[in-house]
């Protein structure tokens, strides 16, 4: 299953804390030998200040007490560097952690500035001190720390730039806290930064635009309405062009929120326009299954993908993750997905047979007989199929009222038929006239 692991692919757009928690994943879900993915660990926490946890890992991975030299000093540099930077924080700190002085605070951030220089002698300097501290707490891991300290940050920041990075910082930081409201919140105020904003080139705003989608990732495969979410990011031109333009491995998220999301049905067709455009670019099974079954209206292919689809979700950070339901593990991603990609077929299939035998629909969808006519009359009944089932015989009959693909195709022939047949006699005449 490796060959369908996109994280080499997602990382380079993630911060590097963001990371972890893929890695975590692919460790439990053992796709990877656990040493090769231990020493991707501590690779990553070297440009961290997270040293403890990298020395724990050293120790599980060489099982051993010792820790090398490397990293006994740079824990010494990081406690040193933490407690210089608290100081240079400290005056605008003990400021904010005060609530009765916080409350002198208005709207106004050029009154705010000038109130902290005049009474308190805060300055531009030890504004600056507040985000280089923020900027190491995340770095330690203190994520909670991290988020308080880049909100009052960006309060009375007054450099675009440097707004933007602490934003991106408390995105990271609330992902990481699982704060999925507050990160979509975030989310959503960069989006419009992203935008708005006047990039030095286009090509920086269209990798911004990659990281951002990138992020979204966690908060949209963990959040109640993600599913909404995703589509609706994805969608917009300016997204879908970059996915199309640098990140075509981001279509596996789109159209797994578009199969597993009944109410964007209607944007089905797009989707599989987009596949299609970038089959040369980007292809896994859940594309595939599209493909097999919208383009090439192709029944045990796409049954062949639909068992390989399942794994691929299984095995993704983003889709393949477990909810404990009353004792029982399910992933919710993969049931669903099975669900409506089953659907998919049953209905792909009605529209171009006129009488179906269930046995044999049964087997295409891998169910018994009983269940997959169960399933049949459910589908019949909230899809706007007419068609009715007949026990006697074991099959499902379409209506004959139901205009199918099929009688399409063949309408679509007799005008072809009478157009040749015309243009036969057109050249029958003409050829006789020339003999005349
Ligand atoms: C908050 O600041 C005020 C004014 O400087 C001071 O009197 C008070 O003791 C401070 N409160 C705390 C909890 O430090
Ligand atoms: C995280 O940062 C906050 C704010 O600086 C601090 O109060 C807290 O003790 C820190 N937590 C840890 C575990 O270091």
């Amino acid at each position: 299953m490796a060959c369908y692991d996109l994280t080499s692919r997602i990382a380079p757009n993630l911060d590097r804390h963001l990371v972890f928690p893929l890695l975590e994943f692919l460790q439990e879900r053992t796709i990877y030998d656990d040493n090769q993915i231990l020493k991707g660990k501590i690779d990553l926490l070297r440009d961290t200040n997270m040293v403890d946890y990298a020395m724990d890992i050293h120790k599980s991975l060489y099982q051993t007490q010792d820790v090398p030299e490397e990293m006994t000093r740079r824990r010494v540099d990081v406690v040193s560097r933490l407690r210089s930077l608290e100081e240079s924080a400290a005056p605008l700190i003990v400021f904010l952690q005060n609530a009765s002085l916080v409350q002198e605070l208005k709207s106004d951030k050029q009154y705010n500035l000038q109130m902290l220089n005049d009474r308190y002698q805060i300055g531009v300097e030890q504004i600056e001190a507040l985000y280089q501290y923020a900027k190491f707490q995340f770095e330690c891991g203190n994520y909670s720390g991290a988020s308080d300290y880049l909100y009052q940050y960006r309060a009375l920041c007054t450099n675009s730039d440097r707004s933007m990075s602490a934003l991106w910082g408390k995105l990271a930081a609330e992902i990481l806290m699982q704060n999925w409201d507050v990160a979509l919140e975030e989310l959503n105020r960069l989006k419009d930064i992203i935008d708005s904003k006047n990039f030095p080139t286009p090509l920086i705003q269209l990798q911004n635009r990659i990281w951002l989608m990138h992020w979204s990732l966690f908060i949209f495969f963990n959040y109640e309405n993600g599913k909404n979410g995703i589509i609706e990011l994805f969608f917009q031109d300016r997204y879908l062009n970059a996915i199309q333009t640098n990140a075509p491995h981001l279509l596996r998220y789109l159209a797994t929120a578009i199969v597993i999301n009944k109410r964007k049905r209607n944007m089905l067709k797009d989707l599989i326009k987009v596949i299609q455009q970038e089959q040369y670019s980007y292809k896994d099974p859940i594309t595939e299954f599209l493909e097999c079954l919208y383009v090439n209206y192709d029944f045990d292919g796409a049954q062949q993908k639909l068992l390989e689809c399942e794994l691929v979700i299984l095995n993704d950070p983003f889709l393949g993750k477990q909810v404990e339901d009353g004792g029982y593990a399910t992933v919710p991603v993969r049931d669903e997905f099975l669900e409506n990609a089953r659907g998919f077929i049953f209905e792909t299939y009605c529209r171009i047979h006129r009488r179906i035998d269930i046995g044999m629909l049964s087997e295409k969808l891998s169910m018994s007989h009983e269940a997959a006519e169960r399933w049949i009359l459910n589908l019949v009944r909230s899809s706007k199929l007419d068609a009715k089932i007949d026990s006697n015989s074991g099959t499902l009959e379409m209506e004959p009222n139901y205009l199918n693909v099929y009688e399409l195709l063949i309408e679509n022939a007799n005008i072809l038929s009478v157009r040749t047949e015309t243009l036969a006699k057109n050249v029958l005449e003409i050829a006789s006239q020339t003999v005349r």
